[in-house]
């Protein structure tokens, strides 16, 4: 496969420095993984191309296929380097297991088209959670079908940007607090509160080291929405001003299903959801800014980005692979010297 991911394995050694009780508190400060890094190179001529589709596994059901089989024929066109989905991969209630056949059922059989038989590049959404979220972490998955890769948080490193993947349902207090029945799969991140300092600082010290042309973070929940889940107040507060900080270009998100572009006057951010993978149309879209709010679609579809080391674009299809809204930007060519 062409650009196959490389893996370099974090470093995550803490430093042992014996002085007493302060020994314990570096180590466990430390404890946190260094997150995973990987490598993607971009075309020979340094330009990238990619879909991002989100909340869709629902075995082909509310437009799944349809969605799939567009992104196939554009994926064409386009000669996508590979896939990133920002979460909810497997309705209801995430896999049960390695052995679950929704895997089969919800990805390798309905993304079948040639153009998309490409890396995929996943983070967990809150449904995901919702089942054996580590399972969908296991290489196992990848043994079944080599495109899967699925990580709570790690770096995609593509030279002429940088991607960065944050796990956010660990952040949303409500799943912690008010779970209204649903049963969440916390295995691996409690103490919740360590977990997510630690992820905090690790992505803001990755932010900082960074020094890609363009710099991408893409998680499941919103931080800036007009659909029925809104902006999510726990990453507002905690992780916004850490994005703001590095001055990161896109903020790309699943959660709320929907197609939507908020191009943020402060900050200069652009917020995009793509949540239209399959279930859709939901009827309730809040007022917003309009000289912020560029595109609001409640219904299905994915999303594609091109990057080059001067322009970035951005458009919307709809489930007819008809354009909804296209977007793009530039910057100067980079001086590395
Ligand atoms: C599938 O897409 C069509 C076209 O947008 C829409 O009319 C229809 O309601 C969708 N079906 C579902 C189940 O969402
Ligand atoms: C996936 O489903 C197809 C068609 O139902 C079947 O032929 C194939 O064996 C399944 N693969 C796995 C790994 O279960
Ligand atoms: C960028 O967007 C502008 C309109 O905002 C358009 O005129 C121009 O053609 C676009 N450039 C590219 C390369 O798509």
């Amino acid at each position: 496969m062409e650009g196959k991911a490389i893996v370099f394995p974090g470093i995550s050694m803490g430093v042992l420095v014996s002085f007493g009780a302060l020994t314990l508190c570096l180590v466990l400060s430390s404890a946190s993984a260094v997150l995973q890094r990987f490598h993607h190179p971009p075309k020979p001529d340094a330009s990238l191309s990619f879909f991002v589709i989100g909340d869709w596994g629902r075995k082909g059901a509310y437009n799944q296929s349809q969605v799939a089989l567009q992104m196939g024929v554009i994926g064409e066109q386009l000669d996508i380097d590979f896939v990133i989905s920002t979460g909810d991969n497997f309705y209801e209630s995430g896999l049960t297991g390695i052995d679950d056949p929704a895997f089969n059922e919800s990805f390798t059989k309905i993304y079948t088209a040639s153009s998309l038989q490409k890396q995929w590049y996943s983070v967990l959404g809150n449904h995901d959670y919702r089942g054996n979220a580590e399972a969908q972490l296991s290489p196992a998955l990848t043994n079944l079908d080599k495109r899967w890769l699925c990580l709570r948080s790690f770096i995609v490193n593509a030279e002429v940007a940088e991607f960065f993947f944050v796990d956010t349902t660990p952040f949303v207090d409500k799943y912690f607090l008010k779970p209204k029945g649903h049963v969440y799969d916390w295995s691996g991140i409690l103490p919740r509160q360590q977990y997510i300092s630690n992820l905090l600082k690790d992505v803001d010290l990755a932010l900082k080291q960074s020094n890609a042309k363009w710099k991408i973070v893409v998680a499941h929940h919103t931080i800036r929405s007009a659909g029925v889940h809104g902006n999510t107040d726990e990453l507002v507060k905690q992780l916004l001003p850490i994005l703001e900080a590095n001055k990161i270009d896109l903020y790309i998100n699943g959660h709320d299903h929907c197609l939507q572009h908020i191009s943020s006057l402060d900050s200069g951010i652009q917020f995009l959801t793509s949540g239209g993978g399959s279930k859709a149309w939901r009827g309730v879209v809040d007022w917003w800014n309009p000289e912020e709010m560029k595109l609001y679609y409640d219904g299905q579809g994915f999303m594609s980005v091109h990057i080059t080391e001067t322009e970035i674009n951005v458009v919307f299809y709809d489930v007819f692979g008809q354009v909804l809204h296209k977007w793009n930007s530039s910057k100067q060519l980079h001086s590395y010297w």
